[in-house]
């Protein structure tokens, strides 16, 4: 069974609170149910984990090496600001889907560059939750 690390950043736990008009009413638990229940779904073992953190999605990233076959992330801001996370993702080269709730080309000039882009293999943007069971499917394959 292929194992799979789903990452999200900072304010992802704020979900359902935070603008619901751009990230929907569902809650950060709806978000984690929602990417196992999937993950049972495609026959994957996936961990979801969240940090508001910079370095500690680095050490994530770092620790999954040998460990898991596969990440999502989804890194919240530092998508837009993180050479940190770009390069922990580098070190590892573990196979990366890279996830957005929202559009990001759709919106603020400032949330059209990821940093993440310049590795990951796919990236699905505009989907909300689906995006997550996109990547899984993917990363399954
Ligand atoms: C986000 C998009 C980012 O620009 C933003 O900073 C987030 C969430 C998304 O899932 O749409 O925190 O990654």
């Amino acid at each position: 069974m292929k194992k799979i690390l789903v990452l999200n950043g900072p304010n992802l736990n704020m979900l359902g609170i935070r603008e619901p008009q751009i990230y929907g009413s569902q809650n950060y638990n709806a978000l984690v149910e929602y990417v196992l229940s999937s993950a049972k779904e495609l026959g994957l073992d996936v961990t979801v984990k969240q940090s508001n953190y910079e370095g500690e999605l680095v050490t994530l990233i770092q620790n999954a090496l040998g460990v898991y076959d596969g990440i999502v992330i989804n890194a919240g801001a530092y998508t837009h600001t993180s050479v940190a996370i770009l390069d922990a993702l580098k070190a590892v080269s573990i196979p990366t889907v890279e996830v957005h709730l929202s559009d990001i080309n759709a919106r603020d000039e400032f949330r059209k560059f990821s940093y993440i882009s310049l590795y990951a293999e796919k990236v699905i943007v505009g989907k909300g939750f689906l995006g997550y069971r996109e990547a899984l499917e993917y990363l399954g394959e």
